[in-house]
This record gives C-alpha cells, structure tokens and sequence, in this order.
C-alpha cells in the first residue's frame, strides 16, 4: 500500500507519501512562521495558513515520491485531536482528493501516528517484535504515557493534567525572553551546564481526583512549575544570560525528570514491556533522549526514538500508520467530521 498522508492539526502543514507503513517517499513539512510574533499558535491564522500552502505541499509530496498520482493507493488525514479549524482544511482536503480520485479514505489519530513515527526509522526493529511496550507522546500540545499490546491495542496509563511538557518549556522561554518556539532554546542554553537539584517542583499531583481515574502516580501537573519560574523572575530578575541559561538549564531538567520518573513507573508497572517508544516534538530534546537512554539500557528495555525528522508533526507518521492498516477507512470515513479531542482509545 502506498499512501498519500496529510497532516494539519496544528501549525505544520504537511504532505507525505508512505509505502507499507515505513518507507518514506516522501515528505514535505511547512512550519508556519506567521505564530511567532504571538509566541503561541493562534488557530484562525493556522487554518487560514494550511489553506494556502496545502496544495504546493501536496503537489510536491507527490512529485519527490516519484510514484505520482497513479502510484497512490489510499489517502490519509488526520482527524484529531488537534485544533478544530485547522484539522477541517487537511481532513476536507483529503476529503476532496479521495472523491475526485475514487481512492480509499483513512482517518488518522494524530496521537497514535506520534508514536507510530519510531517505525519510520528503517533501523527500527518489526513492530511485532515490540509488544507489549510503554510509548510516551510528547509534544506541544500532549504529554501522555501508553501501555501498548499489539497494534491498535493501546490504553492510557498517564497524562497531564494541565499544560503539556512543550507548552511548560515554551511558556518557559516566553517569560524568560527566549522567543518562541522556547523548546529548542532551552535546549540549545542548557548544554553544558549542570542542573541545581530542587530548584523546581518536580510536577507531582497532589489530589489524584483530578486524574480521571489514572494512577496519579503516572500524571504531571506542570503548572505550578510554571508559576514557580513566574514567582522566581519576578522576585529576582536575572541579571546575565548566564543566570537565564541556568534558570531555563533548571527548569528544562524539573520537567524532564518529572517525564523520566513517570516512564520509569511505567515500566515498572509492565514488567513485560519489550520496548519504550518515544515520539512527539520535545522527544527531540537532548536531554530526555541521554535520560531515557540511560534509563532503557538499566532496565534491558529497547528505547525507541522517532528519527529528528520525524519528531514534530508531520505527514510521513500518518500515511505510515494508514498503512499498517490503522485508522478509520471509507466508507465510514466520509461520514465522519473532524475530532479534536478523539482519544487514541477511541480510534
Ligand atoms: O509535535 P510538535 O511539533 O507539535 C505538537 O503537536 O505540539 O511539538 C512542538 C513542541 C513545542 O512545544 C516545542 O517547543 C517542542 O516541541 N520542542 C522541543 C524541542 N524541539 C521542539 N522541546 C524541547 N527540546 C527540543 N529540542
Ligand atoms: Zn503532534
């Protein structure tokens, strides 16, 4: 099967030619820079961006395959979670394409397609192989913990509470005057020095009630880590770059540690669990990638990492998981809207 995949929950516009759910063909993602003098993705303007760009990155998708049109058996969009106004122009447009061309269409969770994008490494082992597995998604907008059985067999064990680990780093940056995204700043001034222990809260919940029946020990709660930087540049001001770096070096190590434990706890709970499987923007992070390695090769567990290319949103993780034969197929598809909360159980 090869697959056209297009993704645009958030503010990636993106176009991909998969075959057999891990050759990439190809795979043309547009970062939408027109968020970065608001430091945060404004939905209205990402919709209206998908809307321009979609088609020059479907076209070119399609070109560097090299299968063209007629080499497309199936296409794919996601369906959600994401930001509604921005998945309709992706999930209409595949719509469209799937209508005027007679091929199958395939619904996607976004979700699932992040932790997916590990098998997008032709270095990653069978995924028959890999079960049953803990997988961590970890982005913008998500921070969730899974036990995986078999494909499709997912469940999840933990998640966060309120803001997800990219949107504590990037509120992080935003405050600390490090731009937007704050992600990859943070992780650029905070190589090389050595975190102060305790010098933030470690994200823990303190009334499980709020979990929705998880094990709070498997949730994070970053909010207060937020505030407690908040309080912290409030009262003291940093007064170098240095004393930036070294506060965002301390808080990028209180929201990774708080991530690595929860994984840790995860896989303790899973005595059986073969692999940990990471995807999502933040697994790019330098820092979660040398802990979880280290913490994987303690416990015999295989680690794997989306490839860099394959971390943030994009297309290739999409018509990749349509093509292991996940996702909602047509004709149910063309009956269905967009969903942006559908829970990966749910799919
Ligand atoms: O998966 P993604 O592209 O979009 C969402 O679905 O959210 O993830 C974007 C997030 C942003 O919060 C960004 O700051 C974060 O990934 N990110 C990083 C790094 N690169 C991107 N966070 C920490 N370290 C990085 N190197
Ligand atoms: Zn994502």
């Amino acid at each position: 099967m090869t697959i056209l995949g297009i993704e645009t929950s958030c503010d990636e516009t993106s176009a991909a030619v998969v075959r057999d759910g891990r050759e990439v063909l190809s795979c043309v993602t547009h970062t939408q820079p027109e968020h970065r003098r608001w430091g945060g993705v404004v939905p209205e303007l990402a919709s209206r961006c998908h809307m321009e760009k979609l088609p020059e990155i479907v076209r070119a998708a399609i070109a560097q395959s090299g299968v063209g049109w007629s080499g497309i058996d199936a296409v794919a969009a996601t369906r959600g979670p994401g930001l509604a106004s921005a998945l309709l122009v992706g999930w209409s447009a595949a719509k469209g394409i799937a209508l005027r061309t007679g091929l199958p269409l395939i619904a996607v969770n976004h979700i699932e397609a992040h932790l997916h994008s590990v098998f997008l490494d032709p270095a990653a082992p069978d995924p028959a192989e890999c079960y049953p597995a803990i997988g961590l998604a970890i982005s913008g907008g998500h921070t969730n913990l899974f036990r995986l059985d078999a494909p499709g067999k997912i469940a999840l064990v933990g998640r966060t509470v309120d803001d997800a680990a990219g949107e504590a780093l990037d509120k992080a940056a935003k405050l600390l005057g490090l731009g937007y995204p704050g992600g990859p700043a943070i992780d650029r001034i905070s190589k090389g020095l050595t975190p102060r222990e305790g010098a933030f809260p470690e994200g823990k919940i303190h009334d499980g009630a709020i979990c929705g029946g998880l094990d709070a020990s498997l949730c994070t709660s970053f909010s207060g880590l937020k505030t407690s930087l908040l309080t912290r540049v409030v009262n003291e001001p940093p007064k170098s770059d240095a004393e930036v770096a070294q506060i965002a070096c301390d808080y990028q190590a209180a929201v990774v540690g708080a991530v690595v434990k929860r994984c840790e706890r995860a896989l303790s709970a899973c005595p059986a669990a073969r692999c940990l499987m990471v995807g999502g923007g933040v697994s790019l992070n330098s820092l979660l990638r040398t802990r979880l390695k280290e913490t994987t090769a303690d416990r015999g567990v295989r680690l794997l990492l989306a490839l860099p290319a394959h971390c943030g949103d994009n297309a290739a993780m999409i018509a990749g998981l349509a093509g292991m034969g996940r996702g909602i197929a047509s004709p149910e598809s063309f009956d269905l809207d967009v969903a942006p909360s559908w829970p990966v159980e749910a799919s």
